[in-house]
């Protein structure tokens, strides 16, 4: 079976003075997931939002918030972002580096679907224990921290990899994401897909959505079937 391709706008590029309408403009486009961005001025070098947001975007939609923390002892945040409204929580392997398998207890604990991220220069084998436990795994394709940053090709072998040890769970990629990026990326073993710049700054976010739903789907190389978390259907 193939994985399920999911496309995930993230709200860091939308206008947050209207942040009602833009996720419904992104659903009315096609979206499968809302992608929310937590960044918390320390793991990375950049501010965004953090519970108050994430709880009003969980009240203007019922699609799955897939919240990509990017915090420093996000284990201490797990339930609260979980209670704010996060259908899938992310968090960095780097971010909690010694203590990662108390931190990813936390999470497992909170009932949501549970993704851990790495970042470029994170190699895939330090999650390779915990696969069968993970219901996603992020690669980020730009250093975390900024939107609008460009694609970093250098991380494909990651997904690759991560598909030949027979990870089955989701593998979303997240960062300079367009209709050509994400291409190499889905044949590489990617299902799930964060674009920002591209999808919410498009002249037509509908077709902007369209093509990087089909540059997504060409064809599923890589041996291993992946399903997505039944927690999620
Ligand atoms: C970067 C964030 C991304 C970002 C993607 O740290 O994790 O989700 O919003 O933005 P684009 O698609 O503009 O690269
Ligand atoms: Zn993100």
């Amino acid at each position: 079976m193939r994985p399920t391709v999911r496309i995930a706008p993230s709200i860091l590029a939308c206008d947050f003075a209207r942040l009602g309408e833009e996720m419904q403009r992104a659903e009315a486009a096609g979206a499968d997931w809302h992608h929310v961005d937590v960044m918390d001025g320390h793991f990375v070098p950049n501010l965004s939002i953090g519970i108050p947001v994430v709880e009003a975007a969980k009240a203007q939609s019922r699609l799955p918030l897939d919240v990509h923390l990017m915090i420093e002892e996000p284990g201490a945040w797990a339930q609260r972002y979980a209670d704010a409204g996060a259908d899938i929580l992310s968090f960095h392997y780097e971010a909690a580096q010694s203590h990662f398998e108390a931190t990813l207890e936390q999470f497992l604990a909170t009932g949501c679907a549970v993704g851990v991220a790495l970042n470029p220069p994170c190699e895939a084998e330090v999650l390779r224990p915990y696969l069968d436990q993970l219901d996603m795994v992020l690669v980020m394709s730009v250093h975390a921290g900024f939107g609008g940053q460009s694609f970093m090709p250098e991380v494909l072998p990651k997904l690759e990899r991560l598909r030949s040890w027979g990870f089955r769970g989701d593998l979303q990629v997240d960062g300079g994401l367009n209709h050509e990026t994400a291409e190499p990326c889905a044949e590489a073993g990617a299902n799930v897909f964060v674009a920002g710049t591209y999808l919410y700054r498009a002249k037509s976010m509908t077709s902007a959505l369209a093509q990087l739903r089909q540059a997504a789907s060409p064809g599923w190389k890589n041996g291993a079937d992946a399903e997505s978390s039944p927690r999620l259907e």
